[in-house]
């Protein structure tokens, strides 16, 4: 006797994650107003810049992901080894704090490899990787859905850094947001303040705590290195840049005319990173043009660097409590817990 096969669609698909795509409905994708009218003012400032947050279009993500296998970039493995040695004290964090069963919400998810050490010991309940980056989250939201097959995720694809608004579909009771990777530096020291605020305000962001990862001050040599590869990965990173402004803005921007450069600023404890012209050039776009001198620059990202002590002081700040970090054997990087 023949028994009714199953449908051969719904038997054997993996299942597959949600996904949300705010970031393009919300004006700011290919074509769209938002993101050149934000690039136009930027560069035409007399200070050009441009916010590193337009780094990551597919090839950008990728480029990331190659940084942080390079020998120099030391916090993608310092945090990882955090992670590895800490995570059953971070998983007792949550329990004492009363959370079970999180909604872990990951900002900046990228290939969310971070998440995926942690999560068979947090054990969320719903994991939400958010990311500006849609394309590259989509794939990597279904590589961690075949991965954990019974979880529930939400892919969201948002620019959060603007507001932190998330979608009904994600769950309010027991947040825990999870922010590594020190992202958190590329934000100043006020926006980082605005920012932790939002996610502690129980209006906008109903957590119950934050695991935040955060790159520490050290020397400036293993700084800059960190910034500025052998290899040129960075450099490539930081010049892709313009090449997502030309598909953004529509601008003709030539990468082989620029130059990456990398320091430390000692005095407000970042990171710089710059794009700098090698000769005499103007840059055109749809409705406007500049004028570049040679060795003028665009500023493209900063990359804070924190003590213990001054991240202790603004999670407090911004009305955290409960605050913990763990770091690794060369206090290079550190983890915290902070409650809600
Ligand atoms: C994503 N962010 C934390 C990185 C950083 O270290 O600031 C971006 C990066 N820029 C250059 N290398 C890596």
């Amino acid at each position: 006797m023949n028994l009714p096969l199953p449908h051969p669609g719904l038997a054997l698909a993996p299942a597959s994650p949600q996904f949300i795509d705010h970031y393009n409905a919300s004006g700011h994708g290919h074509g769209q107003p938002g993101a050149a009218r934000e690039l136009a003012d930027g560069l035409r400032a007399a200070a050009a810049s441009v916010s590193p947050k337009y780094f990551y279009d597919a090839l950008g993500s990728q480029l990331f992901e190659a940084i942080t296998l390079l020998d120099e970039y030391y916090p993608t493995r310092t945090e990882a080894g955090i992670f590895d040695a800490a995570h059953s004290q971070m998983a007792a964090a949550l329990s004492g704090a009363g959370i079970s069963r999180p909604c872990l919400i990951d900002l900046g998810a990228g290939s969310c490899a971070k998440a995926m050490r942690l999560i068979p010991h947090l054990q969320p309940g719903q994991y939400v990787p958010v990311d500006i980056s849609v394309d590259f989250l989509r794939d990597a939201a279904e590589q961690v859905q075949n991965t954990y097959p019974e979880l529930a995720i939400v892919g969201v694809g948002m620019d959060f850094s603007a507001a932190l608004v998330l979608p009904p579909q994600v769950q309010r009771q027991d947040r825990v947001f999870f922010y590594p990777g020190s992202s958190i530096g590329n934000f100043s020291p006020d926006q980082a303040l605005a920012f932790l605020q939002r996610i502690a305000d129980p209006a906008q962001g109903a957590a119950r705590g934050l695991l935040l990862g955060i790159d520490l001050v050290k020397d400036k040599a293993t700084l800059e290195a960190a910034y500025d590869d052998a290899l040129g990965v960075t450099a490539a990173f930081n010049k892709n840049l313009l090449r997502h402004v030309n598909t953004l803005l529509g601008a003709d921007f030539d990468p082989r005319q620029w130059r990456h450069v990398a320091l430390f600023n000692e005095a407000q404890s970042r990171i710089e990173m710059h794009l700098e012209a090698r000769c005499e050039l103007t840059v055109h776009w749809p409705d406007g043009e500049r004028r570049f001198g040679m060795g003028e620059r665009i500023h493209t990202e900063s990359s804070y660097k924190y003590t213990l002590d001054s991240m202790s002081a603004l999670l407090r700040q911004a009305g955290f409590s409960q605050i913990k970090p763990w770091t690794d054997a060369k206090d290079w990087f550190a983890v915290f817990w902070a409650a809600v």
